[in-house]
């Protein structure tokens, strides 16, 4: 069977200014993987590019081996990639129902949207009493669940997520993480995009370190060590890494 996710060697700009420059990972059915990496690496530039919303100059994206490279973004949601922007885009003036139910916009199957919006609600109990409020009232930590209960309601083969813990407390980050585990053993898919080496391993099946552009390390999270994760974060050349020495 093929990857559910397969990103193969993509080249992506910014004008003239490359971004990322060969980057390829897999994510495989019913796995979390975490892209870790500094500030300015291409983490959502990777994200972006698999959602549709940047187009690379080389290389493909394909889903459970179908190539999606260059087609527009809402196809790409329809075939089954959901996309969680970091910053997480809850619209204030709508009630917390409609932020969960944009979701399901280009979906046809009624009845299992209600069940879907059932199964949310029972993952995220807190918004149960919520549902007329106004999104933009919901804590930071809130909306994130939020807008991680919108990415199921599109029924996805793949949730891409990044940094979902940006500006979050840690008790609320454990929070999210914990969802993300739960969604796992429902069956889900999850592309994790993360700037704490320490939280990937933690949380990951499978880790790929992005630096500059580049994947410097990537593993299993069982064979991986902190050390060799910071090294390959920081640009050192690692004495123990797999992969994490320069690259020419
Ligand atoms: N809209 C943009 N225009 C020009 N350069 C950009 C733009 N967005 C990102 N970049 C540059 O591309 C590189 C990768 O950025 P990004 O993917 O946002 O990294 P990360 O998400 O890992 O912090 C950085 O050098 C950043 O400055
Ligand atoms: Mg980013």
């Amino acid at each position: 069977m093929p990857p559910v996710l397969e990103v193969d060697d993509i080249y992506v700009s910014y004008g003239r200014i490359p971004a990322i420059r060969g980057v390829s990972l897999t994510v495989d059915e019913g796995e979390i993987v975490s892209l870790v990496g500094p500030n300015g690496a291409g983490k959502s530039t990777t994200l972006m590019t698999v959602a549709g919303a940047l187009v690379p100059t080389k290389g493909a994206v394909r889903l459970k081996g179908h190539p999606i490279t260059g087609h527009a973004p809402e196809n790409i949601a329809r075939l089954g990639v959901s996309f969680v922007p970091e910053g997480r885009h809850v619209f204030t003036q709508l009630t917390v129902e409609e932020n969960i139910r944009l979701g399901t916009d280009m979906r046809r199957d009624k009845d299992a949207i209600e069940a879907d919006f059932e199964r949310v609600l029972s993952y995220f109990p807190f918004l149960r009493e919520r549902l007329s409020t106004p999104g933009g009232k919901l804590s930071g930590g809130e909306q994130q669940q939020l807008v991680i209960g919108r990415a199921l309601m599109t029924a996805p083969k793949i949730i891409l997520v990044d940094e979902p813990s940006l500006g979050l407390g840690p008790i609320i980050v454990d929070r999210v993480y914990e969802i993300f585990h739960r969604l796992r053993e429902a069956g889900n898919t999850l592309l994790v995009v993360e700037q704490s080496t320490h939280r990937a391993l933690q949380n990951a099946d499978r880790i790929y370190v992005l630096r500059s552009g580049r994947i410097e390390l990537s593993g299993s999270s069982r064979d991986l060590t902190d050390e060799q994760l910071e090294f390959a974060y920081f640009g050192f050349d690692s004495p123990v890494g797999q992969g994490g020495g320069p690259h020419p």
